[in-house]
């Protein structure tokens, strides 16, 4: 057992190093937890400055599935692959390598089941379905394009933004309210239209300045600096683009009282969730908020359609308002209330 960096009392139940000579691919398998079934978790391919890099991203990662699957009330543990990417990888070389990785998912028996993740596409899946049926996503699947998974975790952060409204502004009705959105990639874009839809008001940034043009056009969104975003006056602040967006030095300076988001491990530390309430910001925490593309990839695997990811999706509020009323009536942060809700319902599955 290795222990998980930020949380040395959470350990990994199983850490695979891969190394095939012949497609030249590293990669690790994190297994967090299977007490409740298999691992879920997808397959990130990225280049990683080094090996503890990769092992750090890897755990945090496995250990957030493990928790979100639980709030989610999927019968799934959390795992995680990285795929230490060298710059140079080609079509061959790409697919002998996932190829190889499905190979020892396949001796892992289904404790661990990939799919889709950062850098990883549909046709990497269909590689590794050549070695193993524990993979998901591959062409043609539910949850193939990216499109539903993206589409139902907007939606479920939508829910969730209404929910931490009625609970922090006195109603659930978005007509006016303003949102910042940082990130229009797939599911921020998502986002702004179940946003604009719901009478938004919209401010949004993004590296890519054609992402935020169509945002604009589409729904009359204000744009703002990809570094300024987060101190826009605003009621909700959605971090959709990149991790460790609330840290030491951007907490002090929101100017939301809500904050509500897609991102994986916003929090840079766990400790910054006692900031985040003592400046009277409600944050809503990633991992109970962002598992819309996980029920899709859960309904894929129990022979489901869409629209039953949808039904499922639905079921977001209600664990965000169990995390609040936890919070509340025990005095702790919300990402606190949500962290011992996770492992009550781990204990009793
Ligand atoms: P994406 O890669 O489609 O979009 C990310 C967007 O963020 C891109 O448009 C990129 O240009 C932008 N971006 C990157 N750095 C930025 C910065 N510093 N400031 C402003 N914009 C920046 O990713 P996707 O799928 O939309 O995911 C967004 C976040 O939600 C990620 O953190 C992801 O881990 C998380 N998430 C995604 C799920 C999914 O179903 N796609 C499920 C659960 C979580």
């Amino acid at each position: 057992m290795s222990e998980c960096k930020n949380w040395p009392e959470d350990p990994m139940e199983q850490l695979v190093w891969l190394h095939e000579r012949q497609s030249g691919l590293r990669a690790i398998i994190a297994v967090h937890h299977t007490g409740r079934g298999p691992a879920l978790g997808g397959c990130r391919f990225r280049q990683y400055d080094s090996e503890e890099d990769a092992l750090a991203d890897a755990m945090q990662l496995a250990r957030s599935m493990t928790w979100k699957c639980a709030l989610a009330g999927l019968p799934y543990g959390g795992g995680k692959a990285v795929l230490i990417a060298p710059p140079d990888m080609d079509g061959a070389r790409r697919a002998a390598a996932f190829r190889a990785l499905g190979r020892q998912i396949e001796r892992m028996q289904g404790e661990y089941i990939t799919g889709l993740d950062l850098g990883s596409q549909p046709s990497d899946m269909d590689e590794m379905r050549k070695e193993t049926a524990y993979v998901t996503d591959t062409t043609g699947s539910l949850g193939a394009t990216g499109d539903l998974t993206a589409d139902m975790t907007a939606y479920g952060v939508y829910l969730a933004i209404r929910t931490a409204a009625g609970r922090r502004l006195g109603s659930a009705d978005l007509q006016g309210r303003t949102v910042a959105v940082q990130g229009l990639g797939k599911v921020g874009s998502f986002l702004c239209g179940y946003l604009g839809k719901a009478g938004a008001r919209l401010v949004v940034a993004d590296l890519d300045g054609a992402r935020v043009t169509r945002v604009r056009q589409m729904w009359g969104a204000a744009a703002a600096a990809v570094d300024t975003i987060h101190r826009t006056p605003c009621d909700v602040f959605a971090p959709c683009a990149v991790g460790g967006i609330l840290s030491e030095q951007t907490v002090p300076e929101l100017r939301c009282r809500i904050v509500a988001g897609a991102a994986n491990n916003q929090l840079a530390d766990p400790a910054l969730a006692d900031r985040l309430q003592a400046r009277g910001i409600l944050y809503a925490p990633d991992y109970v908020i962002n598992s819309g593309g996980i029920i899709v990839t859960a309904v894929e695997l129990a022979g489901g359609q869409a629209e039953q990811a949808r039904i499922q999706t639905e079921a977001v509020p209600d664990t965000l308002t169990t995390v609040l009323d936890l919070a509340e009536r025990t005095g702790t942060t919300t990402d606190a209330a949500a962290a011992a809700l996770a492992l009550e319902r781990l204990g009793s599955g």
